[in-house]
Order: C-alpha cells, then sequence, then structure tokens
C-alpha cells in the first residue's frame, strides 16, 4: 500500500492499494477513526455493489453505521439530495466527534463533502473513491458542491477530508467506459507536469491491476503539489481545468449525454491544436496528447462548433470579470495560464476545431 501525504491547510493522507474496503474497518481505526457512530453517505449503485460488504465489516470492527443512500446519476448532484443528506445525519443525531464515510465516485464524493462541510458547521470526512476518476482528481483537493439550472458545481465549498481510502481491486473492476473517464483525467495530469507519465499511460490497462498504484501515485502528487501550492483555486490550481473549458460547454451542449472524461479528451484536443496555431505551443504536444488518447479509444473530434461552444464557454465560473483563464500547453509536460479576454474566446476555439 502506498502513502501520500496532501499537505494542504490540514493535512492528509490518501492511501493507495488492493483489498483497502475488504479490511475497511481495521484501515480507519487505525487511521485514528475509533470504532463509534459514522454515517455512510453513497448511492444506489455503489450502495448495491459494496455497501452490504462495507457495512459488514464496519459492524463487525465495532462502527454503529447509519447508511444513507440517494439515487444514482449527476441529475441527483442538487440541492434536494443535499437536504435529504442533511435531514438525514440530523434523524440519525450523528455530532461532531463522529464522522462520515463518503463511499462512491464524483457525485457522492461531492455531496458528502459538502454535507460534512456544512452539517453542524463541519464533521470530519472520508471519501472512499470507487470510480478511477474520483480516485486520481475530485477525492482530493476538498472541492465539492452541487450543480445549478445555470451549471456544473455553481454551489459548494473547499473542505479537505481527514482521509482518503483508494482501493485498486475496486478499481480494477470498472468497465471499458468509466476506466476511460478517469483516464482523461489522468493524461491531463501527464499533459500539464509529468511527460512520463503521459508516455506510460500509452500502456496502461484496467486489466493490469498492479498498474493502479503507480499511476494514481503519480496524479496524487501532481494535484497534491498544486493544491498544497494553491488550495483555494487563485492561481496554479487552475493548471488542472486543462481541456475543462471547451469540455464543459461541450457537455452542456450534448445535455450531458457526452460524458465529462470524453468531453475533456475533445477540450484538450481543442486547447492544443488552437495553442499550436496561435504559435504558443510546440507540435509536439499534439503527437503526444494523440498518442495517449487513441491508446484508451478516446474521441478527439468534437461534434459542436466555435460559436455554439463560445456562447456557453463565456460563462465560465472561474471567469473574473473579462477575462477568462485559459490553460494552454507549451510541451508535453507542461501547460501555463494564459488570460484571454472574453470576445477573444471564438477565435481561440475556431482555431482549436480547424475553423479559423
Ligand atoms: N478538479 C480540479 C481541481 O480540483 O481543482
Amino acid at each position: 500500500m502506498k502513502r501520500i501525504t496532501i499537505n494542504a491547510s490540514t493535512e492528509y493522507d490518501v492511501l493507495v492499494g488492493p483489498d483497502l474496503l475488504k479490511n475497511i474497518g481495521t484501515v480507519l481505526s487505525e487511521a485514528g477513526f475509533a470504532p463509534g457512530r459514522m454515517a455512510l453517505i453513497t448511492d444506489s449503485t455503489v450502495d448495491e455493489l459494496y455497501g452490504e460488504q462495507v457495512c459488514a465489516e464496519l459492524k463487525n470492527d465495532g462502527y454503529e453505521v447509519y447508511r444513507c443512500v440517494f439515487p444514482a446519476g449527476e441529475g441527483y448532484k442538487t440541492w434536494t439530495t443535499l437536504g435529504y443528506i442533511l435531514d438525514y445525519l440530523a434523524a440519525a443525531e450523528i455530532r461532531r466527534s463522529d464522522f462520515i464515510l463518503g463511499l462512491g465516485g464524483g457525485v457522492v464524493g461531492d455531496l458528502a463533502g459538502f454535507a460534512a462541510s456544512v452539517y453542524l458547521r463541519g464533521v470530519p470526512l472520508v471519501l472512499a473513491p470507487t470510480t478511477l476518476l474520483a480516485a486520481v482528481d475530485s477525492s482530493v483537493g476538498g472541492k465539492n458542491g452541487v450543480n445549478l439550472g445555470t451549471g456544473k458545481n455553481m454551489a459548494g465549498s473547499f473542505y479537505q477530508p481527514r482521509l482518503v481510502v483508494c482501493d485498486t481491486t475496486v478499481l480494477s473492476r470498472l468497465n471499458a467506459a468509466q476506466f476511460a473517464e478517469g483516464v482523461a483525467e489522468i493524461i491531463k495530469c501527464g499533459m500539464i507536469a509529468d511527460e512520463k507519465l503521459l508516455a506510460r499511460i500509452v500502456d496502461f490497462r484496467r486489466s493490469r491491476a498492479t498498474g493502479f498504484v503507480p499511476v494514481i501515485s503519480a496524479c496524487l502528487r501532481i494535484k497534491g503539489d498544486l493544491v498544497a501550492r494553491d488550495e483555494f483555486d487563485r492561481g496554479d490550481r487552475h493548471l488542472l481545468n486543462f481541456g475543462h473549458t471547451p469540455a464543459h460547454a461541450i457537455e452542456r451542449c450534448s445535455g450531458y449525454r457526452i460524458s465529462h472524461g470524453q468531453a475533456v479528451a475533445m477540450g484538450m484536443s481543442i486547447m492544443t491544436r488552437a495553442a499550436i496555431a496561435k504559435g504558443l505551443a510546440d507540435s509536439e504536444c499534439a503527437l503526444a496528447l494523440h498518442t495517449a488518447l487513441l491508446a484508451h479509444g478516446m474521441a478527439q473530434r468534437c461534434p459542436y462548433g466555435a460559436a455554439e461552444l463560445a456562447a456557453l464557454a463565456r460563462m465560465d465560473k472561474k471567469r473574473q470579470g473579462d477575462i477568462v483563464r485559459l490553460v494552454i500547453p507549451e510541451i508535453p509536460g507542461r501547460c501555463r495560464v494564459y488570460p484571454i479576454e472574453v470576445g477573444e474566446l471564438y477565435s481561440w476555439l475556431a482555431a482549436g476545431l480547424g475553423e479559423a
């Protein structure tokens, strides 16, 4: 098992290794979560797969488990679900001295994190990601939230977990589509900070369970370093947004039928082609990115035009006044934040889509 320490305003460990959920009671008590009352928050899909097993293991080790299950899907990442969870915690008389375990993918982590940050003005949070995307990205760094009608994650807070438990046995059971979702974020990490990871990802396969620990650890080190430098996303942490400005617009254009990972793959291709067209990136960036995406069968062609995407990307929640901070590659393994006027978005997207 690998232990990676995240040095945010509160320091915490991410444990990465096989069979951690099978032994979750021992893992938690060894990490200082003494047996007692706790809430397990999960969604209906994960509950069906792991709910019984995790509850039994926890109860075996003396935990008094209150299990809160909500329906699975991005459509349930709402105020209504958050309210349901908060009412559940209150009815179960969860106290500040107890803790919440969020078991699931990004939606579960975001809702459990938001609930933990506001319930009783903060109760300790442990996250156990069950998707590759949550393992390499969303479970670390303290961002949480719910979607509003105007966009994704429009309401939320920064609230760091006390521990993250990343079970690679669970991750090696993901189907091809779920695996590809996480791979897109791993390729992103390679593009922004680690050329070797970018090369290594070409041979990363879900059937080879031993490959998970080094790849996830590499991503967590990159993310941990950015979070330590810029926990509240005012500067360098923005690099993690590579490909995401067009990706969020693509997801919305498709009515969320194009998944986040596929949209990020398209978004990274758009930003890379645009940066090369504008003479700001080495052409090697396109080759390295496309080789990695192709190895995992990820679509790079975006079905929408620059005008459609620009209309939605203008509303980016990270926009500051008239400035949108793009993330562009310079060489494989290095990106930079590149502020532009919002009116320039169309020309960037048109260059990235080959319309210019
Ligand atoms: N997922 C991007 C971030 O944590 O900043």
